[in-house]
Parts: C-alpha cells; sequence; structure tokens
C-alpha cells in the first residue's frame, strides 16, 4: 500500500479516500502463472488508459509497477495468483465532488490465490441468464465503481446462473465480469472494441490465438437474438480464463454440452498460458 508491504489485515485506508466516498478509482486484475504475471504490458496499458481517462496521474513507470509486482508476488510465494491493482485519487481533508488540485493517488494491490480451472466448469460448462445492461456509457474504463455489476451478479446468481449476459439497445455488450464470444457454423465472434465494453486482456489473447491458427473470427456486432440461435457461447476473463455457456435462460446452449470450437480453442489458450511473458 503506497510502496509499503504490510499484512493485508493491517492495511487501511482512510475513510475520506474518494475510492471509498465515490468509487473514484480505477483497478486491474492480473493473473499470475508460475510466478509469472500474464500479458502484463497490455495490463499495464490498460491500466494507463483508465488513468488518463479519469484524469489521475500514473502514479508509476511501466519499470516501477513491473518491480513493486516482482516483489509482491514473491511475498506471496510466487506460483499461481491473482494480483489485485486499485488507484483511488486518494485522501483529502474534505468530502468534495470536484478534482483536488493537487492530486495524491491511494496506490493499493495485493494477490490472492487463484482457483485452477474447475473441471465441472469445463466437464458441464455454466448457465447465464440476459439482463438489460444498466450500467453507464464508460464501460471501457476499469473502474471500480461496480455497483451495476455486483447487482446483476446477484439477479442471475438468484436465477441459479453463474453469470449475467448483457444487452443494450439490442445488442450483446459483455458479461457482469467477462467478455462473451459466440459461435455459430464454426465461426467465432465477439463485440467490438467501443466504450460500452471492457477491451479484456483474455478477449484479445483469444482472438489472437485465434487468427494464429486460422480459426474464423470476427469482431462484430451481434444481436441479442443470435444468443439463442448459437451453437455456442463462451465468456472470458483473467480470473477464469476461457469458459463455456451451456445453458441460457435455462435452455440448452447448442447441444447443451461444451462445443467442439471451445475445447479447441481452450487447449490453444493454454499453450498461450503456458508461454512465459
Ligand atoms: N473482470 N468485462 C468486465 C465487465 C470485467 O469485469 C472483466 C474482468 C472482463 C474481462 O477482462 P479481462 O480478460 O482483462 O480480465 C470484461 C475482472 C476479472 C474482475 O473484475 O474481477
Amino acid at each position: 500500500m503506497n510502496g509499503t508491504f504490510l499484512p493485508l489485515a493491517e492495511a487501511r485506508v482512510p475513510v475520506t479516500d474518494r475510492g471509498l466516498l465515490f468509487g473514484d478509482a480505477v483497478y486491474e486484475v492480473i493473473p499470475v502463472y508460475r510466478g509469472n504475471p500474464f500479458r502484463l504490458d497490455a495490463h499495464l496499458r490498460r491500466l494507463a488508459r483508465s488513468l488518463a481517462a479519469i484524469r489521475i496521474p500514473n502514479p508509476h513507470d511501466d519499470a516501477g509497477w513491473r518491480a513493486l509486482f516482482r516483489e509482491l508476488i514473491e511475498r506471496n510465494g510466487g506460483g499461481d495468483l491473482s494480483l489485485y491493482l486499485q488507484v483511488t485519487r486518494g485522501a483529502y481533508p474534505r468530502r468534495d465532488h470536484r478534482l483536488p488540485p493537487d492530486p495524491r493517488p491511494t496506490v493499493i494491490a495485493f494477490c490472492q490465490s487463484r482457483p485452477g480451472a474447475d473441471p465441472d466448469t469445463f466437464e458441464s460448462g455454466v448457465s447465464a441468464v440476459v439482463q438489460p445492461d444498466i450500467r453507464w456509457a464508460r464501460c471501457e474504463i476499469k473502474s471500480t465503481a461496480l455497483l451495476p455489476n455486483v447487482l446483476l451478479a446477484a439477479e442471475a446468481h438468484d436465477a441459479g446462473a453463474n453469470e449475467a449476459i448483457l444487452v443494450r439497445d439490442g445488442h450483446v455488450t459483455e458479461g457482469s465480469s467477462s467478455n462473451v464470444f459466440v459461435v455459430r457454423d464454426g465461426t467465432v465472434a465477439t463485440p467490438p472494441l467501443a466504450p460500452s465494453i471492457l477491451a479484456g486482456i483474455t478477449r484479445e489473447a483469444v482472438l489472437e490465438v485465434a487468427r494464429a491458427h486460422a480459426v474464423p473470427c470476427a469482431e462484430r456486432d451481434i444481436a441479442a437474438d443470435e444468443l439463442a440461435a448459437a451453437d455456442e457461447i463462451w465468456l472470458t476473463s483473467s480470473t477464469r480464463e476461457i469458459y463455456p455457456v451451456t445453458t441460457l435462460d435455462g435452455v440448452p446452449v447448442g447441444d447443451g454440452r461444451p462445443g467442439p470450437v471451445w475445447t479447441r480453442m481452450r487447449a490453444l489458450l493454454q499453450a498461450d498460458l503456458d508461454e512465459p511473458d
């Protein structure tokens, strides 16, 4: 925290921190495989974009972040971890919506264990429900103001599902904490980058791997009714990699089993994850 390493339970922010008062903060979740952060350059680029978008000066250059993460990972014993990083605009004496003239960001980073791939998920897939995308218009910013995402995830859970797939203006945007892919007749599609979605690092890795292995894929708008007609639906995220949705709104997707294109992509992505960054 702010350059000091301490036990998680002892880390404290003042109650006047703008991250707490306003959700005035951005974050990253970086998966660590055998002690190596996956696609760290891409995570640092996205962090820099998020910070610039909300006008927080970047507290470190890339070398600074790398050194910090290296030490944090070492102190957490290396191995397979999930590294969480948050930068808030900082704590100031008064609660005031206006930006402080002298930004002093708060930097918080910690590691959590990363549950390995769940064999059940890969065997039977997960269920999802379609919900209206009630979030704001700047979802490309990885903001910690996640109340809509939290509520959408809760509603999905209430419906017995693992994830909410979000629809805005008749088109699929993303999941409440993941990006969405659909497959129809062997062709993979995912919504194009836009302010309505987060530029997922796993999404980019999947697209790169697909292109490198000539798996037909397109970044294009996906109409909501394409979900029901899809042979396969996948979700991607740093914590869950690539996982198949086999039930949508209680109805089987395709034949209700993880599909052949997913099986191939998962193996290809696994090979990419196994390469050192
Ligand atoms: N969330 N879209 C949203 C809304 C997300 O919250 C996430 C990830 C993604 C996938 O991005 P990436 O592949 O870079 O993880 C897409 C993280 C894991 C979280 O909030 O915990």
